[in-house]
């Protein structure tokens, strides 16, 4: 079994990152800029935006955060993503999910400038992405295709099956792995709440992608000797032994699986590392306008 290291891959590619953004502004290159809408005061929205801006600290961006209180109405929202398009300063801008109830996620996500939408949620990325035309591929898909290249791991012909469905992960997921590029060309089964037979289903992957958000789900017996895993689930559970109060658990059962995984994700310190990755390449990418000019 080999570990498929979130934090090796993404310091080495936010190394890479940076040294990308000092030759582009010794060009004459302008500061890539990054903006972030953070709605209410959910604690994990919190520590992932943190995470972000800090990160776009380290490598060299400008980074705002506009902060917006939980009872925020959706037309002051809009007004904001409105204002971020027309900032000439700011090259992209993420509006970080979940929102509050009371506001249509759909609505916000089209209302974003898909040349600035660098999370790739835009309905015009994720059509280019699925014409395989040049676009913002989302963080956490970025995230997963990164460590597979990275590690190697050989994809063409493979039987990749996806659990979960979401628009975030799953869907942009099984859309990637198939098409005919590296990563890709896998036979791509998606899996959701109303799959029949999923263990059985997931006893011939060869890729299994595992984003449904119950902690620890998949165990040994989903499992085919020598598959890859890969495990999207970050999930805050109670934890009177940590300062926080709570522990973070994968969708897999980690020390089950791993002794019949070929290589297999940790959480943490697996995708969830990877995806803030994902965002700084598609604002260094919306900076350089490489996908829209
Ligand atoms: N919430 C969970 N993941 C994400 C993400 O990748 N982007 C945004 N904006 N919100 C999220």
């Amino acid at each position: 079994m080999q570990l498929l290291d979130g934090k090796a891959i993404s310091s080495q590619i936010k190394s890479e990152i940076k040294a990308e953004v000092e030759q582009w502004m010794a060009a004459g290159g302008k500061k890539p800029h990054l903006a972030a809408i953070l709605v209410g005061q959910d604690g994990a929205s919190e520590t992932y935006v943190a995470s972000k801006i800090r990160s776009c600290e380290e490598i060299g961006f400008t980074s705002t955060l506009l902060r917006f209180d939980a009872n925020t109405t959706e037309a002051t929202l809009l007004e904001a993503v409105e204002s971020l398009n027309n900032d000439p300063d700011v090259d992209g801008f993420i509006v970080q999910l979940p929102l509050p109830a009371h506001i249509s996620e759909n609505k916000v996500m089209e209302a974003v400038n898909p040349a600035k939408d660098v999370d790739g949620f835009h309905p015009v990325n994720v059509g280019r992405m699925c014409k395989g035309l040049p676009a913002y591929i989302s963080a956490t898909p970025f995230g997963i295709l990164e460590m597979l290249i990275r590690a190697g791991i050989e994809t063409s012909g493979k039987h990749c099956v996806v659990i979960g469905r979401s628009q975030i992960v799953g869907l942009p997921m099984s859309i990637l792995m198939q098409r005919n590029a590296y990563p890709g060309n896998c036979t791509v089964t998606i899996t959701h709440s109303k799959t029949q037979n999923l263990k059985e289903i997931c006893q011939s992957a060869d890729i299994l992608i595992v984003a449904l958000g119950r902690p620890e789900f998949v165990t040994a017996e989903y499992v085919k000797e020598g598959a890859v895993v890969v495990d999207v689930g970050i999930t805050r559970v109670a934890d009177a032994t940590k300062k926080s109060g709570f522990s973070i658990r994968g969708d897999v059962n980690f020390n089950d699986v791993a002794p019949k995984s070929s290589y297999i994700t940790p959480v943490p310190g697996g995708v969830g590392l990877m995806t803030i990755c994902g965002l700084l390449t598609n604002t260094l990418k919306a900076a350089k306008r490489e996908i829209y000019s």
